[in-house]
């Protein structure tokens, strides 16, 4: 793969903010000696660099209720060394989705025999489990773990911890296209084996969100990712005193980051999640509140945004579903104790004009659960230990 290498980089405290990077090879061609100066502008990744990237590396795929051939599609996007992680949410009264869900990654798995995991986020089970290591923070008041995307990502990251992995993705069940799902993961890899701080995070964008109207117009920014993206700079040029345009991936639902940051991050439920990860490194590493994490703030926290080839296509959910969006994610941006007045007038200003709150209405905080690391990981390891095969696609083989 070739892709540009960060030529402009956004400091605030310990987090390196890299401008967005695009891909220009999807496939670079074989590994052979640079030409001197080749690798300053753009890097060139071998593909057995991008495979030892991919071995460590877990793709979740949250999934509620998707059509099976989009998420059978997905499936087969993921480079074969990734370890498959689904957190499915689906129904499973009257017809089971879940079981169909289950049924189709088995199948798959058989014939490509390759590693994946699926489980249901109710599951009883995995909640005693947390229970049992002492963090509550994901359940809800029937001691399951709640609805939400968000939550089914962090209980897939403890599934990744257990797994031993380095790294951990994300990727929508309802992409359309399989060679995006690929490059996606490519781009996850390529951003790590550029990062110089074990505490990585790379955020995809996409070069266009196509909609489908009258014939097919390629649209580059959705509404949503426009306004949180602004307000999220606003909040970090009130602090640097220099105006900023740097964040141009507020919203990324595709995004992976090393372990070693997934676990000392706190998150936040439903959509905030993504803009929520942003704000609380700029809280934990900014500089402006005490540093989170001694090692992250010495080695740093790195960001990449890197913008993809393929256009991003998925199921369009409606404009109500734009509102539901929106709200949580700026609600993160105005709850954060590094949030001024500016910024706060920014975002009332935005949801009255989109008519989601009234005038005196403030947006809901975000309900945050604590970092994976305050966890006891060893008592949630053995309490899901007698689970974890029935959580393997290969299973019934073994
Ligand atoms: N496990 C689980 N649990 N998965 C869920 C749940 C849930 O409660 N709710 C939704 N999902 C799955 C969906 O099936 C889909 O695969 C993925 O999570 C994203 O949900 P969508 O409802 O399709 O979200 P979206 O397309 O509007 O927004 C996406 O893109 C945004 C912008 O990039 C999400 O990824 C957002 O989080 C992201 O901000
Ligand atoms: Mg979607």
């Amino acid at each position: 793969m070739r892709i540009e290498s960060p030529r402009y980089t956004e400091r605030f405290g310990s987090v390196r903010i890299n401008d967005v990077q695009q891909v220009l090879e999807l496939d670079s061609g074989r590994a052979k000696e640079l030409l001197p100066h080749e690798n300053i502008a753009v890097q060139k990744i071998d593909e057995d660099i991008l495979k030892s990237f991919e071995e460590k590396m877990a793709i979740v795929i949250p999934i509620k209720d998707e059509k099976l051939k989009l998420f059978e599609g997905v499936v087969s996007g993921v480079p074969h060394d990734c370890l498959i992680i689904v957190v499915s949410n689906s129904q499973k009264k009257g017809i089971d989705r879940f079981r169909m869900e289950r049924d189709t990654l088995n199948q798959y798995c058989h014939f490509t025999r390759r590693e994946a995991m699926i489980f249901h986020q109710k599951d009883p089970a995995l909640a005693q489990s947390l229970l049992e290591s002492g963090y509550t923070d994901l359940l809800g008041e029937d001691e399951l773990i709640g609805d939400g995307k968000a939550e089914g990502m962090v209980a897939a990251m403890l599934m990744a911890m257990l797994a031993k992995k380095e790294y951990v993705g994300f990727v929508d069940a309802d992409n359309y296209f399989p060679g995006a799902v690929w490059e996606y993961v490519r781009c996850f890899a390529s951003g790590f084996s550029m990062a110089k701080s074990s505490y990585a995070m790379v955020r995809i964008l996409w070069r266009y969100k196509p909609k489908i109207s009258v014939g097919m117009y390629f649209r580059k920014w959705g509404r949503v990712s426009e306004i949180t993206n602004r307000c999220m700079n606003s909040l970090i040029s009130s602090k640097t005193g220099f105006e900023t345009e740097i964040i141009k991936t507020g919203n990324a639902g595709e995004h992976a980051m090393s372990l070693k940051l997934a676990e000392i991050l706190p998150y936040a439920s439903s959509y905030a999640v993504e803009p929520q990860e942003l704000v609380s490194i700029f809280e934990g590493f900014g500089g402006v509140l005490p540093m989170a994490h001694p090692n992250a703030a010495k080695d740093g926290v790195e960001i990449f945004q890197i913008e993809t080839r393929n256009p991003h296509l998925h199921e369009e959910k409606g404009g109500q579903h734009l509102e539901g969006m929106l709200l949580p994610g700026l609600g993160a941006i105005y709850h954060s104790p590094l949030c001024e007045v500016e910024t706060k007038q920014m975002i009332l200003g935005e949801l009255r004009q989109q008519g989601i709150i009234k005038p005196r209405e403030r947006p809901p905080k975000p309900h945050v659960s604590a970092p994976l690391r305050k966890m006891n990981l060893k008592k949630f390891s053995k309490a899901m230990e007698e689970y974890m095969e029935s959580y393997s696609a290969l299973r019934e083989e073994r």
